[in-house]
This record gives C-alpha cells, sequence and structure tokens, in this order.
C-alpha cells in the first residue's frame, strides 16, 4: 500500500462570487479522501481548480464593466481564500485560463480533427445559456432545460463537432467491463437508458457566438466549446500537452473524479469517449455524489437559498463545518441542510460525545494521578468489549472509506468513542479512587480510554485536522502515534503517559439562541467587496453588560504587516493572538502608516467577527483604533502585555 499513487479530482469550479457550501461539500469530502491517503502513506495528487470561460462569465464581465480575465482574477483569488478557510491540502489548482492549459487544449483540438474525431458541420438545436448546455428536442423536459428548468433558445450556427456517436459501443461494453466504473450504481442505469440507449448524438465543441475561450488555432472565429476545455484540466493540470508540469506518466489515470450527479453524464459519457479519442487510459472512477439542498430545494445562487460556510465557519469553526456535512449526509444521496440539524450534531457528536470523553478522560489522569499515570495495571473482563471495538475500528473504518462512505466511517468511530463513555459509567473511575489498593486498576481504565482516543481521534484526521491535533495534544500522544499504522494497534501510548489539559474541543450551543442569531447572520446584507469596515457612528443607546461581554477583544503581536496589492486603503496584518495560530486581518489604515513601522507593535484586536473578504482576502477580526477629526491611531498597548490577553 505504502507509496502508491492516489490521483483525486474535484469538479473545476464555475467563478461564482460566492461560493456556498454546496461547493464546498465535494471539496471538503475530496479533502478527507486526499487526507486519509495520505495517512496510508499514499503519493496523493489532489487537483481542484476553476472553470472560467463560456459565454456566461463574458456577459457577467460585461455586465460589471471589466475584462473577462479581470472578472475571473477576482473570483478565483475568492475561491482560494475559501479553500484555505476550509483548510482544503490540494495539491495543485489549475485555472482554464492558465497559459499551459490553454496550449493543451489547442494541440487536444487539433488532434482529434486532425484524425478526424473532430468534423465541421451545423449545429441545429436548444441552447440553455445559464447551464452552456446545447439539447436536441428530445432531451428537453416540458420544452425547458433538463438540467435547469430554465428556458431554451433555438441556435444554429457553423461548428464543429466531436463524434461522440463512435464511442456509445465502447462505452456499453466498458461499463459492463468495470461495473465499479460510476458509483453510486443507480447513476449508471440512469446513464445507460437515458442517454446511450437512445443513441448518442455527436456532440457539439466549438462555438462562433462569443470568444471567450480557447482559440480553434486553425479556425479562429471559433472557440472551444467548454466541456472539452473543461474536462480536460484532469489531464493538463499533469503536465499532459504542456510543459509546465510532467507528471502524467506518474498518476495517470485518476483513480477517482468526485462529481456532483448533474455533471455526471459529462464524466462517465463525454469524457470517457475524449479520453478513448487521444488513447489514453480511464479513470478507475467516477463518483456522483448528491446535492445538499435548502428547503428542499438545490442549493443555488440564482435560486437564493445558499448558506455561506464563511458565516458557519466563523461561528462553529472549520473542523465542526467539515464534519457535519460528511456525517449528515450519505455522499452518494441529497441532504437537507438545516440550522437546527448543524447545531444538533455539533452539540451530540462533537460537544458531548467526543468532547466530553476527552475532557473528562484529561481531567480524572489529572486529578487522580497529577497528569502522569503510574505503570501498574489490573486488566478486567469489563475492559474486552471496549478493546475489541478499538482494536476492530481501524479496519472497520477502511472498509467505508474505501467505498467513499464518509458517514458510515464516521458512525463506526463514534460507536467507539460512545462505548467508551459508556465504560466510565460502568467502571465508575469515581468510586475506584476511593482506595489505593484499586489505583493500578484506575489507571488501566484512564488508559484504556486514552487509548480509545488516540485510535479514534487519530481516524478523525481525515476529517477534523485541528480538532485531532488538539485531541493529540491533550492526551499525550506524540505525532508517531497519530499514524495509520499506530490506529491499528492498541497500547501505543507509554504506560506511564502524561496528558495536557487543554480548552473544551467544541462549547454546547444554546439552540434557540444561537438560531436566532443564525438567522440573522445569514440574513445581514453583504457589505461592499473590497471596502473595509465602516466604524459605526457611537451610538447613544445604552447596552447591558453582557451585550457588552459579548465582545471579545484580544491583545495582539504584530508579527508582518504588508499593503495589499491594488489597494490604497487595506493592510494586511499576520498577528499572534496567542492562540498558537497566526490571525490574518486587514484593516483600512493604510493612510495613516507604513506597514514597517509597526511590526512588533502590541495592539488589540476584535476577535469574534465572522471572517469576511476584502479583496479577494480573508480577514479574520478588526484592529481597533481610534479616530478623531479624520486623525485615526491604531490602540497600541504597553508591549508587556502579553499576547492571547483579553480586555476586560
Ligand atoms: O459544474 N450540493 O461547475 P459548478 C452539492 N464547471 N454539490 C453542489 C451544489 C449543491 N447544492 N451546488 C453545486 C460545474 N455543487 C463545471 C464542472 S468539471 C470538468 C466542470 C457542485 O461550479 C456541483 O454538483 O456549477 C459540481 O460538482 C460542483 O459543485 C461544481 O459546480
Ligand atoms: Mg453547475
Amino acid at each position: 500500500m505504502s507509496g502508491k499513487k492516489f490521483y483525486i479530482t474535484t469538479p473545476i469550479y464555475y467563478p461564482s462570487d460566492k461560493l456556498h457550501i454546496g461547493h464546498t461539500y465535494c471539496t471538503v469530502a475530496t479533502d478527507a479522501m486526499a487526507r486519509y491517503k495520505r495517512m496510508q502513506g499514499c503519493d496523493v495528487m489532489f487537483l481542484t481548480g476553476t472553470d472560467e470561460h463560456g459565454q456566461k462569465i463574458q456577459q457577467k464581465a460585461e455586465a460589471a464593466g471589466v475584462t473577462p480575465q479581470q472578472y475571473v482574477d477576482n473570483i478565483v483569488d475568492g475561491i482560494k481564500a475559501l479553500w484555505k478557510l476550509m483548510n482544503i491540502s490540494n495539491d495543485r489548482f489549475i485555472r482554464t485560463t492558465d497559459d499551459y492549459h490553454v496550449e493543451a487544449i489547442k494541440k487536444i483540438f487539433r488532434k482529434l480533427y486532425d484524425q478526424g474525431d473532430i468534423y465541421k458541420g451545423t449545429y441545429k438545436g436548444k441552447y440553455c445559456t445559464p447551464c452552456e448546455s446545447f439539447w436536441t428536442e428530445s432531451q428537453l423536459v416540458d420544452g425547458k432545460c433538463p438540467d435547469c428548468g430554465r428556458e431554451v433558445i433555438d441556435a444554429e450556427e457553423e461548428a464543429y463537432f466531436f463524434r461522440l456517436s463512435k464511442y456509445a459501443d465502447r462505452l456499453v461494453e466498458y461499463y459492463e467491463a468495470h461495473p465499479d466504473f460510476l458509483e453510486p450504481p443507480s447513476r449508471l442505469n440512469e446513464m445507460v437508458n437515458n442517454f446511450i440507449k437512445p443513441g448518442l448524438e455527436d456532440l457539439c465543441v466549438s462555438r462562433t457566438t462569443f470568444d471567450w475561450g480557447v482559440q480553434v488555432d486553425f479556425d479562429p472565429k471559433h472557440v472551444v466549446y467548454v466541456w472539452i476545455d473543461a474536462l480536460s484540466n484532469y489531464i493538463t493540470a499533469l503536465g499532459y500537452g504542456n510543459d509546465k508540469y510532467h507528471d502524467f506518466e506518474k498518476y495517470w489515470p485518476a483513480d477517482v473524479h468526485f462529481v456532483g450527479k448533474e455533471i455526471v453524464r459529462f464524466h462517465s459519457i463525454i469524457w470517457p469517449a475524449m479520453l478513448m479519442a487521444l488513447d489514453l487510459p480511464l479513470p478507475g472512477k467516477v463518483y456522483g455524489h448528491g446535492w445538499l439542498k435548502f428547503g428542499g430545494d438545490k442549493m443555488s445562487k440564482s435560486k437564493g437559498n445558499v448558506v455561506d460556510p464563511v458565516v458557519l465557519v466563523g461561528r462553529y469553526g472549520v473542523d465542526a463545518l467539515r464534519y457535519f456535512l460528511l456525517r449528515e449526509f450519505p455522499f452518494g444521496s441529497d441532504g437537507n441542510f438545516t440550522n437546527e440539524a448543524l447545531i444538533s450534531r455539533i452539540n451530540a457528536d462533537l460537544a458531548n460525545d467526543l468532547g466530553n470523553l476527552l475532557s473528562r478522560t484529561v481531567a480524572m489522569v489529572g486529578k487522580y494521578f497529577g497528569g502522569t499515570l503510574p505503570a501498574e495495571r489490573a486488566a478486567d473482563p469489563v475492559d474486552d468489549e471496549l478493546l475489541t471495538m478499538a482494536k476492530e475500528l481501524r479496519g472497520k473504518y477502511e472498509e467505508q472509506m474505501e467505498k467513499y462512505a464518509f458517514q458510515n466511517a464516521l458512525i463506526e468511530v463514534f460507536k467507539v468513542i460512545s462505548r467508551a463513555n459508556k465504560y466510565i459509567d460502568e467502571t465508575a473511575p469515581w468510586v475506584l479512587a476511593k482506595d489505593e489498593a484499586n489505583k493500578p486498576r484506575l489507571a488501566t481504565v484512564l488508559y484504556n480510554l486514552l487509548e480509545c482516543l488516540r485510535i479514534s481521534t487519530s481516524l478523525l484526521m481525515p476529517f477534523m485536522p485541528d480538532t485531532a491535533e488538539k485531541a493529540r495534544v491533550q492526551i499525550g500522544a506524540s505525532a508517531e502515534d497519530f499514524t495509520w499504522e499506530k490506529a491499528g494497534q492498541f497500547g501505543i501510548l507509554p504506560a506511564e503517559v502524561s496528558v495536557q489539559k487543554g480548552e473544551a474541543l467544541f462549547p454546547r450551543i444554546d439552540m434557540e439562541k444561537e438560531l436566532a442569531e443564525l438567522a440573522q447572520a445569514q440574513a445581514a446584507p453583504k457589505k461592499e467587496e473590497g471596502k473595509p469596515e465602516q466604524k459605526e457612528e457611537p451610538t447613544a443607546a445604552p447596552i447591558t453588560i453582557d451585550e457588552f461581554a459579548k465582545v471579545e477583544m484580544t491583545v495582539c503581536k504584530i508579527l508582518a504587516c504588508e499593503n495589499v496589492p491594488k489597494s490604497e486603503k487595506l493592510l494586511k496584518f499576520q498577528l499572534d493572538d496567542g492562540s498558537g495560530e497566526i490571525r490574518q486581518i486587514l484593516s483600512g489604515i493604510a493612510k495613516y502608516y507604513k506597514p514597517e513601522e509597526l511590526v512588533g507593535k502590541t495592539v488589540v484586536a476584535c476577535t469574534n467577527l465572522p471572517p469576511r473578504k476584502m479583496m479577494g482576502q480573508m480577514s479574520n477580526g478588526m484592529l481597533l483604533s481610534a479616530e478623531k477629526d479624520g486623525q485615526l491611531n491604531l490602540v497600541m498597548l504597553d508591549d508587556k502585555v502579553p499576547a492571547g490577553a483579553k480586555l476586560c
């Protein structure tokens, strides 16, 4: 297993100015899979990126009064920042506007043309502008686009076609020989019955009615129609047809493409046919995941029912959201997103089950043994069931992960966590602690709990990397104790292990209060992009001490500071806020300070505001400054005040 290559991809996303948690869903799942494979020792290539050409983008750029390139550049920065916020560990990020990709698409198109797989003809049909999809009359549903239900328009023009029909038999043969190629299996029947059996038509692969795309070099009034451009990203990103990268031989074919169900058709019919035409091996698997719905509808910006991942991460942390997305919904099916479900999940699984197990165990090692277990042990048959479950966990988890059944893998982990909580009640350590003679038994119970925590939280690493790390430190495990190999063994922690008490992983959330606040946060109108926070005029209305106490103000040391490109107002700060992680804040004070004169200063930040994006960069809080008569000063404190101190 060790060293085996594993190539996994997300779809490349259309540059939308607001990615919602539906988009986040696929990327988080891909990330969990990539981290899991790395943990197993695989040589992983995790690719994501953006799909930037097409008529829709051209129209939006025109409406915004910018060039298409300017339009996409700005949005792509925001998408990258979102992936950073979500702790996405992609190895590569491809943009279809990258020169090397454009060069490769020209070559691919020419090769297919030269060998007769692409020919020139006339396109007559129906076109859905928002989806950038051509449809035949028979594919329409009630005369409308079968994907989005919107109006289609008549279209006729000179166009190039890909001989998709030629590959129909080979595709069906391939599916039969590789029944696992498309999952879940229901999606395969849908493809064969709805698309292949009625007869595959050749695919229109060029357009002349707009020019934001890769130009056909031997016929410049045509641009390559998006699907050839988009699907090829999976090979151009490895260096196929270009000299930017050189690992095509190493990673191709992909082990799995994760895609949403509405683009399964493109990935399981057009993409394999293109690869056949290029004489390249086919991907191991296409996995069509379900949609996240909100109030029963597919979450989509045009329908206005989106949930903002930045708001949710700001309130609950990235790991809670990652966990929720993969635990709540079976990956292959649709799921309905609700704030209630999210909060219940956090409270029940993370605050109660996992959080309590960790805090109780660590607290008891502290209370009964001063933080370090003695070496003497006394086993008891009551331990057996828990130990067996813990020892078998890795195998069960692996079985589910190999099927991309993230939900089931997490359920297995939490079975051990729940069983361990029950074991505390069964063994009643507080009773054992009353009698000195029971100390070896008490130490055994606590050691078993620590080992269960080690195994289960190490297997949570792919899902909740930061949480797993915090748990690791608290239970006194080393990084070497948190490996795939050790997750399959019991008794890895040293007999005289020392724990380190830490903060609660997930504070319990007051459901009612939270739902009200959340509704407000999600409804709040978005402030204009690129505008630094406008400080509110001071209001005379009195506030309660509780309201005041809600504002978290933290002392920070400025580690680095620089101007934000293309912005006259913004400075970007990297701050030590005492948490051990670097906090980035953007502040509109470039007029008043030179970046270099601020490094090393001690300042105050409001640290419980939701993260927000300015000029495509994330800002995680607000620096306090004082203003009078147009003169502005950062609030600075004596350097003796330590980072992380709270104002009170
Ligand atoms: O389709 N729930 O891009 P895209 C789950 N550029 N997944 C969702 C979702 C939701 N509510 N909304 C969107 C494209 N997605 C093409 C792909 S690949 C060569 C080209 C998923 O930005 C959607 O299913 O519209 C798709 O897999 C992905 O987000 C990108 O969607
Ligand atoms: Mg889409």
